[in-house]
């Protein structure tokens, strides 16, 4: 890993790859031009907005991240996306119903000159959807070979210098890991047999990396975690991140069930339901593509309340979550969480939560966020698992044989530590004594 002045400075072109030009992508897209011509702010986002403590609580010393650390500038930025519809940015954005017209009007030209590329689709993976933009080849191989010809394109045409790609495509198909996808080897030898266990996501991230391109997975399904892939990111030096966009109610309870275990109140159930109304939510609605999800949601409790270590406060909670298509709602997302949780004597108290929320408003800084630290890292030569990532994703990736860290104060900690000791600064450990003591 290179530090402080070794990092490589972000000069020349970011090309930002784009898979599924959906309701995150467009608002993603359509906030960037608006940031650039100073019509919006980059609410939500920690490279734009955020600060960072350096040194002690009495140096005063809180430079903005972006003014801290060596990021791309938006102005730098070009986009290219993929997607099944024909829709340019701007149609596609009109379609996704997140933004209002005259927001969009604004960034009208910039938004209709984003064209999807043909999408390697396959419909097995995502049944609600049918789409004519999809690419045809003879198998998953020649499909990768030609979604990086349309990388390599993109990079003469635009004078590009580096890349990042983000999977913010439609949630595919539950699968799981199996013997195709154990080693590069196999993992290369089932794209030339067009084995039915690889993904299109996974035949993107091959692409990705291959090019040596980071790949974050913005989306639940299994993808860059597999071995096979986590050995190809690796061998070409590329770091990669997943899983699932942490944004509305997966982000609270990772909010609440610390401050819960904090306080050591025991915990006996936790309902959380929920109406969506945009494509996500339809092809949630699809059992197979709904159990990636669920699998991803569910699995954040466990690890951050430590059920083997405190059996009588966590042991024998029941925990259900439900999705529930809702069309009237569109991407304005309603969630209700009820909590039951019991405390001295084990007496019962309950907590109500209803997050009214915007999903692709909460997702869009995220995107920005992972596309500008991932060149970050890969110009700071940090490869494979980008654990400090973590902090934006609802199944964060991790070393094999490591548990997750899914407490959302922890993961920022973890990350703003990660760009201190990027740039050579003292490590924030929260002790103080020092202000207390001569030391
Ligand atoms: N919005 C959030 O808060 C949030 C949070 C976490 C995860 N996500 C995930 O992000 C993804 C995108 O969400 P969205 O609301 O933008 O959905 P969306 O349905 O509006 O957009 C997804 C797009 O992907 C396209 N697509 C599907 N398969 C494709 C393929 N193989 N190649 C290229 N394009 C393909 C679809 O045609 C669609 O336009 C979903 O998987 C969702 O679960 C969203």
């Amino acid at each position: 890993m290179l530090r402080g002045n070794e990092i490589k400075k972000p000069e020349g072109k970011l090309g930002v790859l784009l898979v599924g030009l959906g309701a995150v992508s467009t608002t993603f897209l359509a906030g960037v031009e608006a940031i650039k011509k100073r019509i919006a702010k980059p609410i939500g986002s920690l490279t734009q907005m955020g600060r960072i403590r350096l040194g002690k609580r009495t140096e005063k010393r809180n430079p903005l991240i972006k003014d801290f650390v060596p990021l791309a500038k938006l102005e730098d930025m070009e986009f290219l996306t993929w997607d099944i519809f024909e829709h340019n940015a701007y149609q596609s954005a009109l379609n996704a119903g997140v933004l209002e017209k005259n927001h969009l009007e604004s960034v009208k030209e910039e938004l209709e000159k984003i064209k999807p590329q043909k999408a390697v689709f396959i419909k097995g993976y995502v049944k609600k959807l049918d789409g004519k933009n999809v690419k045809q080849g003879k198998n998953k191989m020649e499909l990768a070979e030609v979604l990086m010809q349309d990388i390599l394109n993109f990079k003469r045409e635009k004078n590009i210098d580096r890349f990042v790609m983000i999977w913010i495509a439609s949630t595919e198909a539950y699968l799981e890991e199996s013997t195709v996808h154990s080693n590069l080897k196999n993992f290369e030898e089932g794209l030339k047999n067009n084995s039915n266990d690889i993904s299109p996501s996974m035949i993107y991230a091959y692409a990705a990396l291959k090019m040596g391109i980071p790949f974050a997975n913005g989306a639940p399904n299994l993808t860059v975690e597999i071995p096979a892939l986590r050995e190809l990111a690796q061998l070409n030096k590329v770091p990669i991140a997943g899983k699932d966009l942490k944004t509305g109610q997966t982000m609270m309870k990772t909010v609440l069930a610390p401050a819960i275990k904090a306080r050591l109140l025991g915990l006996s159930g936790w309902f959380s339901t929920n109406i969506l109304g945009n494509r996500d939510g339809e092809v949630l609605d699809d059992p197979e593509n709904f159990k990636t999800k669920e699998t991803s949601k569910l699995s954040v409790l466990d690890q951050i309340l430590q059920v083997d270590n405190y059996p009588e406060l966590y042991g024998n909670f029941y925990y259900k979550v439900i999705i529930n298509y809702y069309p009237p709602r569109q991407d304005n997302k309603e969630s209700w969480d009820n909590i039951d949780i019991f405390g001295w004597m084990a007496y019962p108290m309950q907590i109500k939560v209803n997050f009214l929320c915007r999903d692709s408003i909460l997702a869009a800084p995220i995107v920005l966020d992972l596309v500008l630290f991932l060149d970050l890292a890969q110009r700071a030569q940090m490869s494979g698992v980008q654990e400090w990532l973590s902090f934006y994703f609802k199944s964060p990736m991790t070393a094999p044989k490591l548990y997750p860290e899914n407490d959302l104060f922890i993961q920022l900690a973890k990350l703003k530590n990660t760009l201190r000791y990027m740039m050579k600064e003292d490590l924030i450990t929260h002790l103080g004594l020092d202000y207390y003591e001569k030391l």
